[in-house]
């Protein structure tokens, strides 16, 4: 069988721009995520700079990540930043509570995250800590981080090594409130984000977009609350939502070993993105008519049971070919929200749930999601040109899914760009493109599937999934079954 899908496009129309933070990453004091997975110290044998390991920072440059949020997650309300700087052999090691109870050692701090930030050619967005910090601490951190003057503060950060004020992206404000950052009620919340908000200083231009932390899954109550109530100065709500193949915490479903049913249940779970912005959105709309408050979906991606014999508070998880499915879905629910979706972090960078990279030791390879976003990079900052789509489902028992979502829209190189993912893992989509004010008659770029839904890349065959290069005429363009592809017209 094969679905037919027809995507509708007046080419000379605009949509908003995708801004290039929504494909951000997330890295937290978590597992393997920061220590070994991308910090090994200077002194390691392995090749680094700055500590940081050549290998990884190499692999994260190729697909352009523009932004890290660090250093949490639910770390990040029990971070004290002045554990992180100074002399190393001198900080204080501390016990990671959230995350398996080991020793933290704060070996990587401000400055080294700010090193690493750098040599990625990225921008930092620095998660603050509400639930068990003070307003002083996070002002105090905010102005040694970004004060141009002679405190005593600023003063200090230049005898630590760094002469430049660094620039903050985004600056939030705890990190699930509801929740590990303190088990809050919004309303409670709204009066803890205008005291804090108000003592954050900068100098003039280096405000960063301060972030509230919202709510979660199918919640929309601490975005409506959050974007009614508070009355400093904040450009974004957070958001999280995370696929779990079965709904559930307690057995959340296997990362490598699963049939169709479990293919179409996680299909289907991060599916409901589209619902909870839709939902979360509307909240906005009513409160926010300008449009001036983003929803920062600052942690997503899948989240299976942990991997039998490994410290199961290390999050640590294999990636198939199914989850480079879920990151194109989440990429294009992205996209076609973009009004009101301007940055998003996918959960995590590196060793942790959905990541990039995987490390053993010196060695490392990418995982198939890591291929999505070198695939989507040509999404940075592109302007979406609005489209319609009409596919046929992908039937599951008496269940449904579209089979077929896409992205349209033109680079910063003044090229028209189309993504499109086929859900279904058994059925290809024949794809017609009814444009008009354009003259394309071929898409050149890249696409990615496997005969196994279960493929994966492994430390002993580490190219299983991959992009290959991609051309067709566009009265004859086929999108495999479980396949992504992003291509360029002409
Ligand atoms: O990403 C792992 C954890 O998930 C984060 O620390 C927390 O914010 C969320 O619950």
């Amino acid at each position: 069988e094969q679905h037919d899908v027809t995507l509708t496009a007046n080419l000379k129309e605009t949509g908003p721009l995708l801004h290039k933070d929504i494909y951000g990453q997330f890295a937290e004091h978590l597992g393997r995520g920061i220590y070994e997975g991308i910090y090994v110290g200077p002194d390691s044998d392995i090749p680094n700079t700055k500590g940081f390991r050549n290998d990884v920072l190499n692999a994260l440059r190729a697909i352009k990540v523009p932004l890290v949020r660090w250093p949490g997650g639910c770390f990040a309300d029990e971070y004290h930043w002045r554990d992180g700087i100074g002399d190393p052999d001198k900080r204080p090691v501390k016990v990671n509570t959230h995350w398996g109870g080991v020793e933290e050692t704060n070996a990587v701090g401000t400055h080294e995250i700010f090193d690493f930030i750098e040599l990625l050619g990225a921008d930092a967005y620095i998660n603050g800590n509400l639930g068990s910090g003070s307003v002083r601490e996070m002002a105090e951190w905010v102005e040694y981080m970004t004060s141009d003057k002679n405190s005593t503060l600023a003063n200090e950060r230049r005898k630590n090594g760094r002469e430049e004020p660094w620039d903050i992206a985004y600056f939030g404000i705890g990190n699930e409130s509801w929740g590990c950052g303190g088990h809050m009620s919004p309303e409670y919340y709204v009066d803890l984000y205008n005291q804090y908000a108000t003592f954050i200083k900068t100098p003039p231009g280096k405000k960063p977009k301060l972030v509230g932390s919202g709510g979660h899954t199918e919640d929309t109550e601490w975005t409506d609350v959050l974007s009614a109530n508070i009355e400093r100065n904040m450009s974004g709500i957070s958001y999280h939502f995370y696929t779990l193949p079965n709904s559930d915490w307690q057995n959340k479903g296997h990362a490598t070993e699963f049939n169709n049913d479990d293919w179409f249940a996680t299909m289907e779970r991060t599916y409901r993105m589209d619902d909870y912005l839709k939902a979360n959105i509307a909240k906005l709309d009513k409160n926010d008519p300008e449009g001036k408050i983003g929803l920062y979906v600052d942690e997503w991606g899948t989240w299976y049971d942990p991997e039998p014999g490994r410290e199961p508070g290390f999050l640590y998880q294999q990636n198939t070919l199914r989850d480079a499915v879920v990151t194109a879905v989440n990429f294009n629910l992205f996209n076609k929200y973009a009004e009101r979706v301007h940055m998003t972090n996918i959960a995590q960078m590196v060793n942790v749930l959905q990541a990039m990279v995987l490390t053993d030791g010196a060695d490392m390879l990418v995982t198939p999601t890591y291929h999505v976003f070198g695939m989507y990079k040509v999404f940075q900052d592109a302007t979406a040109i609005p489209f319609t789509i009409d596919s046929d489902v992908y039937q599951h028992g008496e269940k449904q899914l579209p089979a077929v979502t896409a992205s349209l829209a033109k680079g910063t190189d003044g090229h028209v760009y189309l993504a499109l993912v086929n859900l279904d893992p058994e059925n290809e989509a024949s794809i017609a493109l009814n444009f008009s004010n354009a003259n394309f008659s071929k898409l050149t770029g890249e696409l990615l599937t496997h005969d196994a839904m279960t493929a994966k890349n492994t430390f002993e065959h580490k190219e299983v999934v991959k992009p290959v290069s991609f051309s067709a005429s566009l009265s004859d363009l086929t999108l495999p079954a479980k396949s992504v592809l992003v291509g360029r017209l002409q």
